[in-house]
């Protein structure tokens, strides 16, 4: 297994998909279009959706689609810079099937990408299926993805196992959703793993990491839980291309992938701070670097700092990020400096971030003086008080 940078695992990707018939798609907006449920995409197959419903007739008459779509999740943004997986900013590398092939490709494709592509150890995969649980539809263990696995793909049964609704059932609402398959990386031993004797997939220590999951689309949520079976079978996978990128370059953390180690290098540059220096400014390091990636995005989506929406998602970012820099001693505006790596870094995926680049820099700093001018206002009057 060679060491792969992370455009040329998202080349690797989309190139293998296409070659399986699949039609090469751009990342749609970060911006939901017509979809009232989601303040932002956070999948790959979000801005998909129509096309699983079978709603909207499949892109350019193509039931079979390939993407590298722009992902933000922000529930867990107090934990983004304190851990090594959680970023507020993701890519997900997916293909889908709109009522075309079903699981038995979806399996043998992951597989073969995994690895003949990306030479991924066989010996270090582990497959999960879903096993059922509750009742109704959605209640019946998927024994199909289970021979699949075992018969026509060939995992060795002992690194195939099943897991519950919470790990192998794929849903966010409302909307097309189904029984899924995890693929896992074994990383070896975790000496913080609690229960080393009995660890495999699913287990809450960094053992084994879940890096590509296959949704087997056949179900519709109305949003309270009744399923109703689609009119079509679908496949939609999601391949966190940051966690391959970890995968392929023998990193543990997010924040060392080679693209990404070159934001936070900038940052060094620019605040004088030493990644490694010591925790407290590996985490602010860390959390520039995330949130700088998410804005940078978003503004090349159109989206501006406000105070509520998708507005104040923003500004909350790019507020927090300014907040660290100061916490690294930088009294000046420099997220906007640092916003030209993330474009040179991303631009032949996302052409739009050099189209956008002169208007990215200037939201950026533009916001980066409000909140400069907000803290000196707010200082301003502490001190008054202080001498009243
Ligand atoms: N929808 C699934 C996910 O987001 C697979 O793409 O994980």
């Amino acid at each position: 297994m060679k060491p792969l940078g992370l455009n040329e695992i998202r080349e690797k990707f989309l190139s293998f998909f296409e070659s399986k018939g699949h039609l090469r798609m751009q990342s749609s907006s970060l911006v939901p279009q017509g979809d009232a449920s989601l303040l932002l995409i956070n999948s790959g197959m979000a801005p998909l959706k129509p096309y699983f419903s079978g709603e909207a007739p499949p892109p350019q008459g193509n039931r079979r689609a390939t993407t590298c779509q722009k992902c933000i999740r922000t529930p867990d943004i107090e934990r983004v810079g304190k851990t090594s997986r959680h970023g507020t900013f993701f890519e997900m590398l997916g293909n889908f099937s709109f009522g075309d092939y079903f699981k038995s490709e979806a399996c043998k494709w992951a597989w073969e990408f995994c690895t003949e592509i990306m030479e991924l150890p066989i010996d270090k995969l582990y497959v999960t299926v879903y096993a059922g649980e509750g009742d109704g539809l959605a209640g019946f263990p998927d024994e199909q993805a289970y021979d699949i696995w075992a018969n026509e793909v060939g995992v060795d049964p002992s690194h195939l196992s099943r897991l519950g609704k919470e790990d192998n059932f794929w849903e966010i609402g409302a909307g097309p959703c189904g029984p899924c398959s995890e693929i896992y990386f074994d990383r070896g031993p975790d000496p913080k793993c609690v229960d080393p004797d009995n660890c495999k997939p699913g287990c809450d220590c960094d053992r084994y990491v879940e890096f590509w999951n296959l949704v087997f689309t056949q179900f519709n949520n109305d949003g309270s839980n009744n399923y109703t079976k689609l009119n079509q079978n679908n496949i939609d996978t999601g391949m966190g291309l940051e966690r391959m990128a970890c995968i392929m370059q023998g990193v543990d953390s997010l924040f060392d992938v080679d693209t990404i180690m070159n934001i936070t290098k900038r940052v060094s540059a620019i605040t004088g701070a030493k990644y490694g220096q010591s925790e407290s400014v590996d985490v602010s390091l860390r959390v520039i670097t995330d949130h700088i990636r998410s804005t940078t995005m978003m503004i090349s989506d159109g989206i501006l700092p406000s105070n509520e929406g998708r507005g104040y998602v923003l500004r909350r970012l790019l507020r927090r990020a300014a907040r660290h820099g100061k916490l690294l001693g930088t009294d000046k505006p420099f997220l906007f400096e640092v916003c030209e790596t993330v474009i040179n870094e991303s631009k032949a995926a996302y052409p739009e971030l050099d189209e956008k680049k002169a208007h990215i820099i200037r939201v950026i700093k533009a916001e980066e003086e409000r909140f400069a001018a907000t803290i000196d206002a707010g200082m301003k009057i502490l001190l008054d008080l202080r001498r009243t």
